[in-house]
This record gives structure tokens, C-alpha cells and sequence, in this order.
């Protein structure tokens, strides 16, 4: 791909305009006949069992037609691993009203159904349920002593490397040393998009479930499995996503409950979640995490010793790569990493975005800015110094790394060159002024996906896959693709996602989809050219006489000869000539895993970022953002920075905003709703620079993309907490840093 009509340029979103203009329909949106509204009874209590369930009263209101607890379920599937989907951690997947016990505060156990909604969330309140609570454990500091290591074996999870040279000693050995605790608390990934699934009752039982999910044919196979059925008799549709951030890559209860209701009334049914009930299923993992670095006085790393804990639930071993990317981030010989998870009476963790590696990343990079500090050196220069041109966790070269150029353009944007070293030396008024920085990296992967298709004869090309656009700008950057590889004007492309019956795509996650879809979607146009470019030279008087596919260009809808551009004819009349109304072409792009596996393959990112604190309250605003980012080929600089975008806001929420807070007396998150949950608001959140440096990569995947979705976020809270740390030379190693722990 070497012409570049539309791929590398600033397209505008193509789902722009039935986004903002509400065309868009979202899972909670489509209106079927003779629908019924579910409304979820949430457990109030963190563990225990159901004694009584008296649903009497909702049952006498005139318009309520079923309340479904665990005792009027039917059977369902049997083993754990028909409940398993696609990404599903060891362990067994919860069952939503399976039986009476409870296993986390705001389970599900019962679901009433009525003829609207308003009735139905009525009736809910109405249901009385009895509990033998038991006691549970909500507390993670406590929890952190059944800490055991992860099995292995999830699909996704990478366990730490072995150690390698004799860290412990090397540490000791040091002249200089950092040793210090870090921790991050539970967050919710709060999407705007509550979750909500629309199941459409079809003749003979068929269903269409439109749901909210990060991946179409992952729901579907799970509820073809949870509940028996034949694979045709169900269809996910999710053509929109409100915002998913990883808490839509599993199926949530809502889809399971729409469909048990579905099938047993036999009518439709829509389930919505509501913002506390948003607080009920998945959340980023709390961590404990133990750092020790050693420097000699030439400010060479000598030893990294990284150690974490992490939440799970007590039926999944939820597990990401938290402590691995501190071996990877710089050059260090000694390096040892550990990390456990303790089992709490809570939902089981989820990705959310850049999992494991923001939480980590935050402990390093924290504690290099401390040693760096401690040797009086520029935290920059220090990390020039230890700069990795190899993984030295794989013992691999890069596929390609352009860190140092991150390091370097991000630098002279911000004007790091001017920042005094010592804390509390740098005022604006009665502000103090900070600047700080980390390093961040993320994986580039690919994984196989397909694609589908079919030039019209009217000049249309329709081009689909199972994947989804969570907001990523998925729709727009396969349009490109699609119109740039085959040559057709991009308002004549139309891509099609979020339905499990396009062709096979994994979960949207990872950051993988560029990589993966963008191969597929480039593929099977590479496939249609072929196959045009045949057809074309069996049409009697092809303008293209004996010419080979290399001879010819396609571009404006046609197909030309390199040096004669007066010779060519029109895709459609191809089709045309050949007596076709539709030519079309289906493939599975894999990756090449020969030629990826001799290399580590990465995207890179530096964060500047420049914070004033109000000296007398502790008050903290961060005032300048530069990212630098190393991210492969950008396939569209307008989307691109938008992914930054959001991943700096998230990495700035991070740092100052977010915390997820229990009441460990009921064991339940307390503060499950937008007014006490903190995020960010506009004023919060200062000019942000986004800098893409350049990068070529030919190993990584055909399109030489690295995908955007996380990187964004991966160093910028550590950033931020470094940076108060040079305004006020107070150090706050728990996150978020909030006013109380400056004061
Ligand atoms: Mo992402 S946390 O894989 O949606």
C-alpha cells in the first residue's frame, strides 16, 4: 500500500453524523412489538445465602407478568466452561440466579417483568428478599494474606519473566537505593452508554439480541452455550457502543437475564442497567505494589525488583501483566518480578483500559523519578541513560522502537530543558509549579480476524467483520482501507460491524483491532482486485490487453495502466461486461507469526506534564500536556489523536479523580454513581499536545500500525503524581492524589 489517497489522512469520523444527529441506535434503542421491560433486583448483601424471596406483591400489580428468581429458573447449562467466553479467566463464570448463594454485594437475584418500564422498576421495589449473610471480605489490605500466584493459561495473560542476574544482591550492593510502596484503588470504567441488551422473540424462538458489547460473536457463542441453542437461532447485533474501555469484552448479567426472559415468556424483552447496577460487574483491579531500584553514581540501573498484588474475585483468577513491563521499560541486568492475587467478595476484575500496565507503570515510573531524584540527576537524562534498545524480558530485538525520538520531540515541545531541578523551585504566584514525566509502553498485537467483501454493480462496496467501534473509530479507519486498497472514492465504501453473523473478528481490545480487521479488510480488497482484475482481462477488447496485475493501478473507481492512463475501464463495468450484479470475496488474515515471533513488538509513549498547586489548600491542576507517542503507522492522525486524547484525560482521572470506595461494614462500593464516582470535567483538563513521531514497521503486521487505544494512558498518571512531587516536594504514593494527602 504505497498510494495514500486516504490512508494516513485526517479523515473525519464516517459514523460522525448519525452519531450526533441520534441516528445512531443504540442497544437500548431498538423498538420491537409488544416489548417487555426487566428490571434487576440487586443482593444487598456482600455473602450468604438467599432464604426467602416473596415477590407477591409485585406479582399482584396489574401489568406484571413474571418475576424470575433462582427458584423458578429453568436448567440450564451444566460445566463451568459452557459459561466460559472467549477471554474468560481460571475459574467459574458467575451464573446469574442460579442458586440462592451470594457471592458480592449487587449480584442479581431476581429480574421482573412487566409491560413497561416504569411498572417494572416499581414492582422491583416491591420484592422482598431475605438473606443469611455470612461475613465477607472487602478489605484488600486484609485480603492481600491469601495472596497466591495466577495460573497460567488465560488467553491474553502473559505471567512475569524469571528473574534474571541476582537482583537482591545487586540491590544491596547499590549506592543508591529506592525502596518504597505504591497503590492504586479500584476503579469503574463508567462509560457514558449504560449496559442494556434489547432481545427481539422471533418465530420458532429465534432471538436478536441487540446488546452492548466489545465483541458480537463473543456474546453470541456464550449465549448459544449458556442456554442450548442452536447457533443459527441467535444473532448479537451491537452497532454502536456508548464507551466500553474494556467492561464490555465479557458478556454482562443483563444480556443473560434479557434472554432467560426472553425464552421463557416467549415475548421480547429489554434489560437496562442502571448507574449503580453499572458498579456491579467488572472493575479495574486494586493493587499493593512493593518497588526497589539501585543506581550507581553514574545513575546506571543496577537493580529493579518490582513486586505486586492484585484483587480477584472468589470464583475467577483474574489475572493482567502488572510488574512485566518494568522489566521491559529499561535496561537493567538484575531484575526481579513477582506478582499475586488475593481472592475478595467482590465481581471478578476486568481489563480496563491499558490493564495492568497503567497500575504498574505507575509504581515504576514513580520510583525512577525517586532515584533520579535522589541522585540529583534529570529524571530524562536518567532514563536516556538506561535506555533499552532490546527486550530484555524476551531477549528479543524490537520490531521497531522509536522511543528515543519520543524522548527527544516531546522534550523540545514542552521545554524540559528549562526545568529546575529541585522540587518547590519553580512559582507562578502563590502556585507552585511541577513538571514531571514518565515512560509508557503497550503491546502491539495482531490476532486473526476476517473480513468480508462485495462490489455492486451500482459502484458500491460493502465491506464487513464482526468487530465493534467502542468510540475507537474503528468504521472510519476501515473505510479507509477498504477505499484506499481497492481505489474507490470513500463516500462509496460502507463497513459493517458489531453483528455476529459477519465474519469472525476477535473482542474489540487489546489495542489489536487496527492490526487485526485493518489486515483483514486491506486482504480481502487485495483478494477482490485479483479477482476484478481477471474478469476484466476476459472481457472481449480488455482495455488492459496482456497486462499483469503489477502493470495496472486502481484509483477513482477504475482500473488503469501504469503508463498509459488512458487505457482502463470502470469497476462497475467490469461487472457489467461479465453479466454480475455483486462480486464478492471473503478471507482470514493471520498473522505471520514466523516472522513476528523473532522480535518484541511494541508502541511507546513519553508524557510531559506540567501541574500548579495552590501552596495554602493542596489544591493540584495539571495546566500542559505533551505526549509523544511511537505508535507505528497512523492511519488516521484525526482519530489517532483523539485515542491519545482520551487515554491522557484517563491517565490525568487517574492520577486526581478516580477511586472506587467500599464500605467494608456491608462490603459494597459506595460511591456507585457520576456525582461521588470523580471524574473529570472540561476545567479539569488543560490543552493537551499530541505528538505521533514517526515509525516504520514492516514486521509488526501488513498495515505497519500499532494500535492506539491504551497507550495513551499507560505513563501519564505516574506523570502527574511526579510532577506534584516537583511542586511540592511531597511524594504521594497511593493514588489518586487528592488534597487531604498534600496537605
Ligand atoms: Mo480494552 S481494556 O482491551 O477494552
Amino acid at each position: 500500500m504505497t498510494a495514500t489517497q486516504y490512508v494516513g489522512k485526517p479523515v473525519s469520523r464516517v459514523d460522525g453524523r448519525a452519531k450526533v444527529t441520534g441516528a445512531a441506535k443504540y442497544a437500548g434503542e431498538f423498538n420491537v412489538p409488544r416489548l417487555t421491560y426487566g428490571v434487576i433486583v440487586s443482593s444487598t448483601v456482600a455473602k450468604g445465602r438467599i432464604t426467602r424471596i416473596d415477590a407477591t406483591a409485585a406479582l399482584a400489580l396489574e401489568g406484571v407478568i413474571e418475576v424470575l428468581t433462582h427458584e423458578n429458573t429453568p436448567r440450564l447449562a451444566w460445566l463451568d466452561r459452557s459459561y466460559q467466553d472467549q477471554i474468560a479467566p481460571n475459574g467459574s463464570p458467575f451464573r446469574p440466579l442460579h442458586d440462592d448463594k451470594v457471592v458480592y454485594s449487587g449480584q442479581p437475584v431476581a429480574l421482573v417483568v412487566a409491560e413497561n418500564f416504569e411498572l417494572a422498576r416499581y414492582a422491583a421495589s416491591l420484592v422482598r428478599v431475605e438473606y443469611a449473610p455470612e461475613p465477607h471480605q472487602t478489605n484488600f489490605d486484609d485480603a492481600m494474606a491469601e495472596a497466591y500466584e495466577p495460573p497460567t493459561g488465560r488467553a491474553g495473560y502473559t505471567p512475569p519473566p524469571k528473574p534474571r542476574g541476582e537482583a537482591d544482591q545487586a540491590f544491596a550492593d547499590a549506592k543508591y537505593q529506592v525502596s518504597a510502596q505504591y497503590a492504586t484503588p479500584t476503579e469503574h470504567h463508567n462509560p457514558m452508554e449504560n449496559y442494556a441488551t434489547t432481545v427481539a422473540y422471533g418465530e420458532e424462538g429465534k432471538l436478536t439480541v441487540y446488546d452492548k458489547t466489545q465483541g458480537a460473536q463473543n456474546v453470541q457463542a456464550y449465549l448459544a452455550s449458556v442456554f442450548s441453542m442452536s447457533s443459527d437461532d441467535v444473532r448479537v447485533i451491537s452497532p454502536f457502543v456508548g464507551g466500553g474501555f474494556g467492561s464490555g469484552l465479557r458478556p454482562v448479567y443483563n444480556v443473560f437475564l434479557a434472554v432467560l426472559a426472553a425464552r421463557q415468556l416467549k415475548r421480547s424483552v429489554r434489560v437496562s442497567l442502571t448507574r449503580q447496577q453499572m458498579f456491579t460487574f467488572s472493575h479495574r483491579s486494586e493493587t499493593r505494589q512493593e518497588v526497589r531500584l539501585g543506581a550507581a553514581r553514574d545513575g546506571q540501573l543496577e537493580a529493579i525488583i518490582h513486586e505486586a498484588f492484585a484483587d480477584t474475585s472468589t470464583f475467577e483468577d483474574f489475572a493482567e501483566g502488572i510488574v512485566n513491563w518494568s522489566g521491559l521499560l529499561h535496561q537493567c541486568d538484575n531484575v526481579r518480578l513477582e506478582y499475586r492475587i488475593a481472592p475478595m467478595d467482590v465481581y471478578t476484575p476486568a481489563d480496563m483500559r491499558a490493564p495492568g500496565a497503567t497500575q504498574g507503570t505507575f509504581a515504576l515510573e514513580c520510583a525512577v523519578d525517586e532515584l533520579a531524584h535522589r541522585l540529583g540527576m534529570d529524571p530524562l537524562e536518567f532514563r536516556l541513560k538506561n535506555y533499552a534498545e532490546r527486550d530484555q524480558n524476551l531477549d528479543k530485538p524490537f520490531s521497531s522502537k522509536e522511543l528515543r525520538e519520543c524522548y527527544r520531540q516531546g522534550a523540545e515541545r514542552f521545554g524540559w530543558s528549562q526545568r529546575n531541578l529541585e522540587p518547590r523551585s519553580m512559582r507562578r504566584g502563590n502556585r507552585l509549579i511541577g513538571w514531571g514525566m514518565s515512560t509508557g509502553a503497550w503491546e502491539a498485537m495482531q490476532d486473526k480476524a476476517g473480513a468480508k467483501a462485495t462490489l455492486h454493480v451500482d459502484g458500491r462496496l460493502i465491506v464487513g467483520s464482526a468487530t465493534a467501534d467502542i468510540g475507537t473509530g474503528t468504521y472510519t479507519i476501515m473505510t479507509q482501507i477498504a477505499a484506499e486498497t481497492l481505489g474507490i472514492p470513500l463516500e462509496r465504501v460502507e463497513f459493517q460491524l458489531g453483528d455476529s453473523t459477519l465474519p469472525f473478528s476477535p473482542v474489540e481490545g487489546g489495542s489489536w483491532t487496527a492490526a487485526s480487521v485493518g489486515t483483514a479488510v486491506k486482504e480481502v480488497c487485495e483478494a477482490l482486485r485479483e479477482k476484478l482484475f481477471k474478469l476484466a482481462g476476459k472481457i472481449h477488447d480488455s482495455p488492459l490487453g496482456d497486462a499483469t496485475l503489477e502493470d495496472v493501478v486502481f484509483e477513482n473507481g477504475e482500473v488503469r495502466l501504469h503508463r498509459d492512463s488512458a487505457r482502463g475501464i470502470a469497476l462497475t463495468e467490469i461487472l457489467r461486461r461479465s453479466d454480475m450484479a455483486t462480486l464478492d470475496e471473503e478471507v482470514t488474515a493471520k498473522p505471520k507469526m514466523l516472522e513476528q515471533s523473532g522480535y518484541s513488538r511494541h508502541s511507546h509513549q513519553v508524557t510531559f506534564v506540567e501541574v500548579e498547586v495552590e501552596e495554602d489548600i493542596g489544591m493540584v491542576r495539571v495546566t500542559r500536556v505533551v505526549d509523544a507517542v511511537a505508535g507505528g503507522r497512523i492511519l488516521n492522525p484525526k482519530t489517532a489523536r483523539s485515542q491519545i486524547l482520551g487515554g491522557v484525560v484517563w491517565g490525568i482521572s487517574m492520577a486526581l479523580h478516580e477511586e472506587t470506595l467500599s464500605d467494608h461494614a456491608f462490603g459494597r462500593f459506595m460511591n456507585h454513581n457520576l456525582a461521588e464516582y470523580h471524574i473529570p470535567v472540561n476545567k479539569d483538563i488543560p490543552e493537551i499536545d499530541v505528538i505521533f513521531v514517526h515509525e516504520d514497521d514492516t514486521i509488526v503486521n501488513p498495515l505497519g500500525a500499532k494500535g492506539l487505544g491504551e497507550i495513551g494512558l499507560v505513563g501519564t498518571a505516574a506523570a502527574v503524581a511526579n510532577a506534584v512531587f516537583h511542586a511540592t516536594g511531597k511524594r504521594v504514593r497511593h493514588l489518586p492524589v487528592t488534597l487531604d494527602k498534600l496537605l
